[in-house]
């Protein structure tokens, strides 16, 4: 934080000179306590000789409050001066660390020595919305964590644009049970390059630590990044290797996961790197996979399509592939966003080197849209004979909430044993959809006949009430 003011116009170098003695007094003080606050607070309380910054708390509220009244008057003193305009945004900046110091402070100083999580499941939390916002901080050790989460109040203690009086970041729940694995990926140094950790946070994300808390720190990056293909080549061309990260995968190069051999390290769509054999005849050439019955799960995305003409614009593909729902739905402009992880193969960079959209989600979360909104949901081999019967009805009404009335769901060979078929199906069922297509085929790519493909395309009703 350097204190750089134009010497253009005398009056602020006056002040500012004033600002800058004080704020290096009070950062350096700042500072000391901060180190004494993050790693004593728990000494402290152990040792119950708790100290009072009480006095120290009043001395910030002083600054603060001048600051702020400082920030108002140069508004509306000098609303059009430029200088004004940085020497403001200046005092907002020094504003927030005063702030969160202050609070800091208060919370050490005068609050009741905290257990930990122990009392957050009990629902006691939310009676008392500043509570969670004391205790969940304190439930980890790692600074940036605990600076995440806290609370953030607004500058000059308003509403926001958004009706808030604060900042409420959030994180996953089950990260409090995933507390070692998460204080490695918050442990870092801020400003510098991260680490190459994007696994332990996709494992965070997957096992319930999602979202994540943001971090400080700069993302690595492949290091000789080639400029991505031209939009009327990319779709159908394996990308640049360089464009990747490659170091957490068995294959180190696309050309590695689009042959047709095993030991990638993912099972799920093991040929959907293979965009000019596997990948190009889906969803346009039917595959029938008992050649002696005439029924396919498959359908043409020009069936669909043309069972509400000119009206699917917008939508979702949930499922696991490299975007060629999405390459193929672009061809008739509809405009579809994949949503991936990164299990075993770099399945969001290809994405969006085709030039489609990835969208980085895992099955636990809400959907990020909103209600009545996209036209089509379509998913395929994400979904399947594993997912917990209660948990796909969760899905499947949080699919039901973004789709429009009118929108259409396509299940697209979904597949599962025989025996737990009725239960999927009463999920689906559940939806009370029209049934546009709905087909179950015999799965027979392995030796015994135990699995069967569902496939469907079902239209939400509309709900006017
Ligand atoms: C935020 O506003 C609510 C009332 O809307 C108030 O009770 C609460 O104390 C405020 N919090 C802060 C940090 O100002
Ligand atoms: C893609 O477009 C560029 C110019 O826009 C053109 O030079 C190139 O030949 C095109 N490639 C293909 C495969 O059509
Ligand atoms: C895609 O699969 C076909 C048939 O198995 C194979 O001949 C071709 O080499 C594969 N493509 C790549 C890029 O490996
Ligand atoms: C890949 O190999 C399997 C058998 O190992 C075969 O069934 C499948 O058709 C092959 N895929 C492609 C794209 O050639
Ligand atoms: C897609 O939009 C383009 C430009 O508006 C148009 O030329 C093309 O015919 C459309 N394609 C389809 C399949 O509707």
């Amino acid at each position: 934080m350097k204190f750089r003011i134009s010497s253009g116009i005398p009056m602020f170098v006056f002040v500012s000179g004033v600002f800058s003695l004080l704020c290096i007094a009070l950062f350096s003080k700042f500072y000391s306590f901060k180190s004494f606050l993050v790693f004593d607070t728990r000494c402290n309380f152990d040792t119950n000789s708790r100290v009072s910054y009480r006095p120290q708390v009043e001395i910030l509220e002083t600054v603060i409050e001048k600051i702020e009244q400082e920030i108002v008057d140069i508004r509306d003193s000098h609303k059009d001066s430029p200088y004004a305009l940085r020497y403001g945004s200046f005092l907002a900046d020094i504003l927030g660390p005063i702030e969160a110091a202050k609070l800091a402070l208060a919370e050490t100083g005068v609050g009741e020595p905290s257990e930990g999580f122990t009392d957050m499941g009990s629902g006691s939390g939310s009676a008392h919305p500043g509570s969670i916002d004391h205790v969940l901080p304190e439930f980890f050790l790692t600074e940036e964590i605990r600076k995440y989460v806290r609370v953030k109040p607004n500058r000059l203690g308003k509403q926001n644009f958004m009706g808030a009086n604060g900042t409420f970041t959030s994180i996953g729940h089950a990260c409090f049970s995933m507390k070692q694995e998460l204080e490695e990926y918050m442990n870092y140094d801020v400003g510098e390059i991260c680490n190459d950790d994007w696994r332990l946070a996709q494992r965070l994300m997957v096992h319930g630590c999602d979202p994540l808390p943001r971090r400080r720190c700069f993302s690595r990056a492949p290091q000789f990044y080639t400029k991505p293909s031209p939009i009327n080549e990319s779709i159908w061309r394996l990308p640049d290797n360089k464009n990747v990260r490659w170091s957490q995968y068995r294959c180190k190069n696309f050309v590695c996961l689009a042959n047709n051999k095993t030991g990638k390290g993912f099972f799920k769509c093991s040929d959907c790197f293979n965009l000019t054999h596997h990948e190009f005849p889906r969803w346009v050439v039917p595959v029938f996979p008992d050649p002696t019955l005439n029924s396919t799960p498959d359908f043409r995305i020009t069936d669909v399509l043309d069972l509400k003409p000119d009206e699917i614009r917008v939508g979702l593909d949930f499922s696991v592939g490299t975007g060629t729902f999405a390459a193929r739905m672009r061809e008739r402009n509809v405009t579809i966003v994949s949503a991936a992880i990164n299990l075993g193969a770099p399945f969001n960079e290809m994405i969006a080197l085709r030039g489609l959209i990835p969208l980085y989600l895992t099955v636990n979360q809400r959907l990020p849209f909103f209600d009545n909104t996209l036209d089509l949901i379509h998913t395929s081999r994400f979904l399947d004979g594993w997912i917990d019967f209660v948990l796909l009805e969760f899905v499947l009404y949080d699919w039901d909430r973004v789709l429009r009335p009118g929108g259409l769901l396509w299940v697209d060979s979904f597949f599962c044993l025989k025996d737990d078929l009725e239960g999927y199906l009463e999920g689906f069922k559940m939806l009370r959809y029209k049934k546009h297509k709905w087909v179950v085929v015999p799965k027979m790519d392995k030796d015994d006949n135990r699995e069967v493909f569902f496939s469907a395309v079902l239209e939400k009703p509309p709900r006017p009430f």
